[in-house]
């Protein structure tokens, strides 16, 4: 099955467990919605899964769209929602998020379709048709969007590919609120992109630039990082974030680094685009 479909579009009821159950990206959420969305707020969600959080839009909004292209989680989605309080402010809608307007203008659009390093899912491109569209039919200003922001970074690392004795480079994911024993960082991330959903956002995720050694190892693995701002707290001065699963890419080749050396990275992918993308044009040279 294409990428774009087993997993941007289509992810099964089952790993929507794993989702309900990751606390900061629940929490986070909960917490951003709390805030952006007003007391009697009209709300858009964008890729609904079970609800969960036009379910928490719906404790303060008066009106929220869910919008849920595959037809099972569609029904899920109804189902779970009966069973919660706020369900009759809710409408889940069965349609593809690169076509559908609400009937009317909307204050807040929850979109929640985030990968790390924006690959894979669809967040970048549904945003961008969505405000295209909605200008054009509404002629209004555009509403909030949760998240906010995102600031992407990458950072150079000696991984373990070794499994129980076997040694397989392989690209991998890691919880990004846990002690990864695993890997070693050799240098402090570096961002590489940082855009916000209300401005213009990027058709591509372009990098060439240098990263600097701050620990002796074998550098064998770039790590991706994507932090979600998820709101922004002008008043209390600070933001409501949520990391993306980190990203393991393994390099061709490894090389032995110094404290102080530099390493010239390069990559070039489009939001949305598989794994093999990133890594398939990444290009690592030591200093
Ligand atoms: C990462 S899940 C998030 C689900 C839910 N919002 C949550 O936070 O638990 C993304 C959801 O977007 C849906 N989706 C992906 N592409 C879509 C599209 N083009 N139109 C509508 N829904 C889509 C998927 O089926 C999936 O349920």
């Amino acid at each position: 099955m294409e990428e774009s479909a087993s997993l941007g579009q289509f992810i099964p009821l089952h790993y929507h467990y794993n989702m309900l159950s990751d606390s900061p990206r629940l929490l986070g959420f909960k917490e951003a919605i709390a805030v952006m969305v007003r007391p009697g707020a009209r709300v858009l969600e964008l890729g609904a899964g079970t609800g969960v959080l036009s379910f928490f839009a719906a404790q303060k909004a008066s009106r929220v769209w869910s919008v849920e292209r595959n037809p099972e989680l569609a029904r899920e989605a109804r189902r779970i929602l009966s069973l919660n309080p706020g369900a009759e402010r809710i409408e889940v809608v069965e349609a593809d998020a690169f076509d559908y307007l609400p009937p009317e203008p909307v204050d807040v659009v929850l979109c929640e379709m985030v990968h790390v390093g924006m690959l894979r899912e669809k967040q970048l491109p549904v945003i961008s048709s969505f405000k295209k569209r909605y200008r054009e039919r509404f002629n209004a200003p555009l509403p909030l969007f949760v998240p906010e922001a995102a600031i992407q970074a990458v950072q150079p690392v000696q991984q373990s590919f070794d499994f129980a004795g076997f040694h397989a480079p392989v690209p991998l994911f890691q919880h990004p609120y846990s002690v990864q024993s695993d890997t070693k960082g050799l240098g402090e991330p570096v961002s590489y992109q940082t855009f916000s959903y209300n401005e213009d956002l990027p058709e591509r995720c372009d990098w060439e630039g240098m990263l600097t050694v701050t620990e002796s190892g074998s550098l064998n693995a770039l790590r991706f990082i994507t932090k979600n701002i998820l709101a922004v707290l002008a008043a209390k001065n600070s933001t409501i974030d949520w990391f993306s699963q980190y990203l393991v890419i393994p390099l061709e080749s490894s090389f032995d680094v110094r404290p102080g050396e530099r390493v010239k990275v390069r990559f070039s992918y489009r939001p949305g685009d598989p794994l093999e993308a990133l890594s398939g044009s990444l290009v690592v040279t030591g200093g």
